[in-house]
């Protein structure tokens, strides 16, 4: 094994629909290409046999990209990091299968990482004003939880959902308004181009502590678009963008209220957000607020580290890097894999 302080690591990501690769030189990001899969957008959701096909055909040329970006060669790289899980077992297993066979033939060593960890770390990249310890709410297409940092290597969930993800949420609300798959952004700009007043005030569920529930609010939303369909087929096309404010606001405001209350059991003063739905501005703008209002200091990834991507898992591999912390090469992709 090579020794040295200047550490390449390669990063690569395949848990969903994109397919990404990242090269770190020590903590900085150097390059992250993103190829996202346009096929599942007529389909309402991600297929799996279609996201494994596609991860196969983009793999190679994504990881060629990224190095050449980053500007090395193959044999300058120290290490590779792969997400071994959660995600859609086919799509993790190609991944998997080319971090092994890279690590095998450039003799380098390989580092599995938790995709939900790598988002927290994602608020690490070009920010050195956080510190530990810090809380962490992830909300991404298929997990919403609040975890507890102690540092990049000590987290703990305190808090998640009990059956749908905020992602979900949104991608599900977007299915039943006839918008297309990821829902998120879609809602997000029909919302801008709203009124900015709540319409509909769609329901808040009562759950314990520091657990979440969206699936009460999709079945409420399905019934209201029908009742409301029987009276007027034309009621979602002249309400979308209300709809979707309403929608949106509901889902930000689940969010933060649990934020607060996690905020005000742990009297943490560091908050983070991450995940997918992190990228949304009305959920940022909400966060900020609660700067002054609880005298917090908050943090969100950049846009691009919000989504799926493998500059997340090469910083990731670059801290497990610095303990030695190595895969072997028998290691599985695990679908479920908690924090
Ligand atoms: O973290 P992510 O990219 O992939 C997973 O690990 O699942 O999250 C994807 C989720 C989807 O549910 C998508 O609709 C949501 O993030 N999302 C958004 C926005 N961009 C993506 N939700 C709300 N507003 C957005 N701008
Ligand atoms: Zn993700």
């Amino acid at each position: 094994m090579k020794h040295n302080k200047n550490i390449f690591i390669l990063g690569i990501e395949s848990s969903c629909d994109d397919t990404s690769a990242a090269i770190t030189f020590n903590n900085k990001v150097i390059s992250n290409i993103v190829s996202s899969q346009k096929i599942h957008q007529k389909f309402g959701g991600v297929v799996p046999e279609l996201a494994s096909r596609s991860h196969q055909n983009n793999i190679i040329p994504v990881v060629s990209h990224a190095l050449k970006i980053a500007n090395i060669h193959q044999n300058q790289l120290n290490a590779i990091a792969f997400t071994r899980g959660p995600g859609l077992l086919g799509s993790l297993l190609v991944g998997t299968s080319f971090a092994k066979s890279l690590s095998l033939s450039l003799d380098i060593p390989l580092i599995d990482v938790n995709h939900m960890k790598a988002h927290v770390i994602a608020n690490l990249i070009n920010n050195t004003d956080i510190s530990f310890p810090l809380l962490c709410l992830t909300v991404s297409g298929g997990h919403t939880q609040i975890v507890l940092v102690k540092s990049v290597y000590e987290m703990s969930i305190i808090g998640e959902t009990i059956d749908d993800s905020a992602g979900e949420a949104f991608d599900k609300s977007a299915k039943m308004l006839g918008l297309c798959y990821p829902g998120g952004p879609i809602i997000e700009k029909m919302a801008s181009m709203s009124n900015k007043e709540d319409k509909y005030t769609f329901p808040e569920p009562k759950i314990d502590r520091l657990n979440f529930s969206f699936s009460g609010l999709k079945t409420h939303i399905s019934r209201f678009i029908k009742k409301e369909k029987e009276k007027d087929p034309l009621f979602i096309t002249k309400n979308l963008n209300e709809l979707c404010f309403s929608i949106q606001k509901r889902i930000v405001s689940i969010l933060i209220n649990k934020l607060i209350l996690a905020i005000k059991e742990t009297n943490i003063k560091n908050i983070a957000i991450a995940g997918g739905v992190a990228s949304n501005k009305y959920f940022r703008e909400e966060l900020k607020k609660l700067e002054s209002k609880l005298n917090i200091k908050s943090f969100s990834p950049e846009i691009q580290y919000s989504t799926d991507n493998a500059a997340m898992i090469a910083l990731c591999g670059y801290y497990k890097y610095l303990k030695k912390d190595f895969a072997k090469l028998d290691i599985e992709a695990k679908a479920r894999y908690i924090i």
